[in-house]
């Protein structure tokens, strides 16, 4: 009988929590455009269960595009207060508006405004000109709250597959995956 990956992550994240200096939510977010070329970068997983991990971007960025042509990302966590990893390979979808609604009205106002004036992965001629924009979003909703850009939304990650790394001593690693299968899930090892 496997056991649950998603309450095995909920106790590593709780250690995370623990023991990790910054940030023990960021996590690796690898993307791939439409011929299959990959590229990664760092996000911060902002809710997560059985539903899935998910993150919150401009859609419009590179990530964005990418995943509008090619809806499948790998994750990765690396706690290295802990020695482990986790890994996490699955579909994506975007989150509902309700819900990244919700998100974009919890983060302060300056992140709210800085989503508007960000497009995020174009080119930009200079900082001045990121910083203008800014002051202008500031004055266009002066005395408003700001609403949830259009272009920017929360993707959810839905795993097909987790896998648990741990160090152990002489690179002798294990590593437990766990694979989607109807209605649950299967678990194996995997040579380290
Ligand atoms: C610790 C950390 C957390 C970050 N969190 C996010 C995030 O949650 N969402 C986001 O869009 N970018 C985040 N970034 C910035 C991304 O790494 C990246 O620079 C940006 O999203 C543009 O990526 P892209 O051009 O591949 O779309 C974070 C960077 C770091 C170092």
């Amino acid at each position: 009988m496997a056991s649950d990956p998603f309450q095995l992550f909920d106790e590593w994240f709780a250690e995370a929590q623990a023991s990790e200096p910054s940030d023990p939510n960021a996590m690796a977010l690898a993307t791939a455009d439409a011929d299959g070329r990959p590229s990664v970068r760092i996000v911060l997983m902002k809710a997560h269960g059985p539903d899935g991990f998910v993150f919150y971007t401009n859609q419009r960025s590179r990530k964005g595009e990418e995943l509008a042509h090619n809806p499948h990302a790998a994750l990765l966590f690396h706690w290295k207060s802990l020695r482990r990893q986790v890994r996490i390979e699955g579909s994506v979808s975007l989150v509902s508006c309700e819900e990244a609604d919700a998100y974009f009205a919890s983060r302060s106002r300056d992140s709210q405004l800085g989503a508007w004036a960000s497009n995020q992965s174009w080119s930009l001629a200079s900082r001045a000109e990121f910083e203008k924009r800014y002051g202008e979003m500031k004055a266009k909703f002066e005395g408003n709250d700001v609403p949830r850009p259009p272009h920017w939304g929360g993707f959810r990650v839905a795993p097909e597959t987790i896998e648990f790394w741990t160090d152990r001593p002489h690179r002798l690693h294990e590593r437990r995956l766990f694979k989607r299968i109807d209605g649950g899930w299967s678990e194996g090892l995997l040579y380290p």
